[in-house]
């Protein structure tokens, strides 16, 4: 089934330590504090920021802080469901409401009662999901698809956006309505590169898990490399980071996790070749190719202001096959790292 998983509740000890997710920048500290402020209240929350900035863990923080943590944590990937699904997702459906419905099924609206109802990559709704959850915004009623009966339901909002939405309510592609009250509070999230001072924390913790994880002991980072990371612009941000320490952690290798931290284009196309051995031009241009679309989808994830679809919109692939790229091109490079050092243990995540 294209379901979205769902978590049904939010434990703090399944999240990285409160002092590792704020670090000590300014640009955090405005983040952390909207959340201490709402966090104990209803009112819906808009996560805007680059991908791969922690928007998932401060839905999760905004849940497990408030009143009803101890209720369902309901998460919806918006584009990941096909448009003729997504209404009977989101609310569910009687028996008999189309061909194949043979029993009465509750929706993740209705499920995320009392609890939080969190829509990742709110961007990519149709306008009229946006509008019946207008409707629940407004007095929490809606009903299931082929139903006849109005039901009522109490569950905050939270929405995570890495495009303009504003942008998108002026190109005429979001609701202004479902804007307003989705927005209702934003936090931004900020991009790594305006959190440097916080790298080497972040590095801390993410060797100790994956050291734990691969049981595996890697040297410490030299300070050299700490700072060369602190200068990069981390286009893919915390993710990107944590990508990196994985492999560094299965390697051990500071050499080419510092061939990662130069773009493509100062590097030039030709990847390195190691001439002691023989390897087969078919495999050296596949990963060259792989390498190259990589950071074309990067550069134009970033012109495009991080949406998603709409780079997969500009480089005419459908979002179902850019999501599976981008995920393709870290698990890829980590697990070929990881059976070139023999570590039988290392599955990606
Ligand atoms: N502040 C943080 N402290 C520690 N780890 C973090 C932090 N923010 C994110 N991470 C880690 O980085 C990865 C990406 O985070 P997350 O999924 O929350 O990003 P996102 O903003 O939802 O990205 P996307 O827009 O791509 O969905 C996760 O593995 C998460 O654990
Ligand atoms: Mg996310």
């Amino acid at each position: 089934m294209p379901l979205a998983r769902a978590s049904w509740s939010v434990d703090l000890r399944d999240l990285p330590p409160m002092d590792v997710i704020f670090g000590q920048t300014s640009a955090m500290a405005a983040a952390r504090e909207r959340l201490e402020k709402i966090a104990a209240t209803t009112v819906p929350v808009l996560l805007q920021g680059e991908s791969g900035t922690g928007k998932d863990i401060f839905a999760r923080l905004v849940h497990a802080l408030g009143n009803r943590g101890s209720h369902s944590f309901v998460k919806v990937t918006c584009p990941a469901i096909p448009h003729t699904l997504i209404e009977s997702e989101l609310f569910g459906y009687e028996k008999g409401a189309f061909t194949g419905a043979y029993a009465t099924k509750r929706g993740r609206v209705e499920l995320a009662h009392m609890g939080t109802l969190f829509l990742d990559e709110v961007g990519g709704l149709d306008m009229s999901i946006q509008a019946k959850l207008l409707q629940v915004l407004q007095d929490g009623s809606f009903m299931r698809v082929g139903g006849q009966e109005t039901r009522s339901v109490k569950t905050r909002l939270v929405c995570a956006a890495n495009e303009d939405l504003r942008q998108q309510t002026e190109d005429g592609n979001f609701r202004l309505d479902f804007f307003y009250r989705i927005n209702a509070v934003t936090i931004e999230l900020p991009p790594l590169r305006d959190r440097a001072a916080d790298i080497p924390k972040l590095i801390d913790y993410f060797l100790a898990v994956h050291s734990k994880a691969y049981r595996l002991e890697p040297k410490p980072l030299s300070q050299g490399i700490t700072r060369m990371m602190q200068r990069y612009n981390w286009p893919g941000n915390i993710r990107q980071l944590e990508n990196l320490i994985r492999g560094y952690v299965l390697m051990g290798d500071e050499e080419s996790l510092a061939a990662d931290l130069v773009p493509l284009a100062a590097k030039g196309i030709v990847p390195e070749i190691d001439l002691a051995n023989p390897i087969s031009l078919k495999e050296i241009t596949k990963a060259a190719t792989r390498g190259l679309e990589r950071e074309i989808i990067l550069k134009v994830l970033q012109a495009n202001g991080w949406s998603r679809r709409k780079t997969a919109k500009w480089l005419n692939i459908s979002y179902r096959s850019l999501l599976y790229k981008l995920q393709e091109s870290e698990v890829n490079r980590v697990s070929a790292r990881a059976r070139k050092n023999g570590a039988s243990s290392a599955e990606p995540d």
